[in-house]
């Protein structure tokens, strides 16, 4: 995927934002490969899953070795977690990453082969206080870039404990239809019939309608975690719905699962996806520790902004455009330029020996808030014209460093 430069203040204003948030929640960045071995994503992510299955941009390296490009942010930080023996540090530990995802999928509107996320993931609490913190961050995060009408929506997929009797319940009620289902589905119901209530086929969804819900028979430590889930998002302030049947598309969840609806007319709606996976750590190789995190597509986000009109601000632009009248101006204005940005100022001049007019049709194309324009009577008095592309006004100026940074600076109190 590609950034052009006239886009790139849009991520960086969506990335500085992340970065405000997760330093006042106490989140600490991790990095991870683009790969890994196939194996964390199968055993992490789930070999029924669409991911696993049909999803990922799998190949063999030159060792002939499977490697796997991440379909998804979470199987790494888990990785990096148990690798790095984090688990010897107090307790929780809080991470977020920036990543780019790959899945091969049709590609449609904010669906892409290559995406974008900014993911959370809490390690080594089980309290319900941190599945209702990461989703009280994921909706600050929305309301400071100002996004309107997005629905928080819930659910409890309860545990290995609970589920195991729900699937004895789910498959007695799919067997009368089992000659029906799709082979995909056919293939998962023995391994994994719950994902049959997520399958995409018409016909099998006909026959999930009905099904018993898994949040009617969760046992009652999974219940109790999710009436306190529950409460501390209602002491957050925060409004939320119960979908019974959000299952999410990958394998690792326990408890509490939770998604963020927008109403994108011309995009996909699902903005936000995670939840609690108190066995992930310990089916990838750890010690036994609970976690719980999202992600959001970075690109479904940007969508969502355009849709609801939403303008970012272009925090980047050039302060000062220096122009220049002939070479011997230019190297004056070069100089300068080299002396301001020393003063931590962000300044641009000539690069192509153009004349006054098309540096100045220059300088108002990259939205420089000042001009400066230095022909032979400026460099011989000394004095020149710094203009405000604001509003017109001119002030003289004299032509050395301070005196303009003065200038400016007193602009802008
Ligand atoms: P996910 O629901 O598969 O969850 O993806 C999270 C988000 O990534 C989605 O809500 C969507 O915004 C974005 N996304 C997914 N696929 C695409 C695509 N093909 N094109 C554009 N955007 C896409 C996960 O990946 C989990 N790892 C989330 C998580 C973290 N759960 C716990 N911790």
């Amino acid at each position: 995927m590609d950034v052009i430069p006239e886009n790139a203040y849009k991520w960086q204003f969506i990335e500085n934002k992340i970065r405000e948030i997760t330093g006042e929640f106490g989140v600490s960045e991790v990095r991870t490969p683009v790969f890994e071995h196939t194996e964390l994503f199968q055993r992490g992510v789930g070999d029924t899953t669409d991911v696993v299955e049909k999803e990922m941009y799998t190949f063999n390296d030159k060792g002939d070795r499977s490697i796997t490009l991440r379909p998804e942010g979470t199987a790494g930080a888990v990785r990096l977690f148990i690798e790095h023996g984090l688990f010897n540090n107090p307790m929780p530990i809080k991470t977020y990453y920036f990543t780019s995802c790959y899945r091969y999928e049709k590609p449609q509107a904010g669906r892409l082969r290559e995406f974008h996320q900014f993911g959370v993931e809490y390690f080594g609490t089980q309290s319900p206080t941190a599945d209702a913190e990461i989703m009280e961050l994921v909706m600050l995060l929305y309301k400071r870039l100002g996004l309107k009408g997005l629905s928080l929506n819930i659910n409890s997929i309860g545990c290995p404990v609970c589920r195991k009797e729900y699937n004895e319940k789910l498959k007695d009620y799919l067997r009368q239809n089992y000659d029906n289902l799709c082979d995909t589905c056919k293939s998962r119901f023995d391994r994994n019939p719950m994902r049959i209530l997520d399958c995409k086929s018409p016909v099998c969804k006909d026959i999930v309608k009905g099904a018993p819900l898994l949040i009617d028979n969760i046992c009652s430590e999974c219940s109790d975690h999710f009436e306190k889930v529950k409460k501390y998002l209602e002491a957050a302030g925060l409004e939320y719905s119960i979908d019974p049947y959000i299952v999410r598309g990958l394998d690792y969840y326990t408890k509490t699962v939770f998604e963020v609806i927008a109403q994108n007319k011309n995009s996909n709606n699902t903005i936000c996806g995670g939840g609690r996976y108190d066995g992930l750590v310990e089916e990838l190789g750890g010690s036994s520790t609970p976690a719980c995190g999202f992600a959001l597509g970075m690109e479904r986000l940007l969508l969502t902004l355009e849709e609801q009109e939403i303008e970012i601000p272009d925090t980047t632009n050039v302060k000062l455009y220096i122009g220049s009248m002939g070479e011997q101006c230019s190297f004056f204005a070069h100089k300068l330029t080299h002396q301001l940005r020393g003063e931590g100022l962000s300044v641009e001049c000539d690069h192509l020996g153009r004349g006054v007019k098309a540096q100045l049709k220059y300088a108002n194309k990259i939205k420089a808030e000042y001009t400066l324009v230095l022909g032979e009577d400026e460099i011989s008095t000394g004095k020149g014209k710094l203009k405000n592309m604001a509003d017109g006004i001119e002030t003289v100026v004299d032509i050395n460093a301070q005196d303009i940074l003065n200038h400016i600076n007193q602009e802008e109190v």
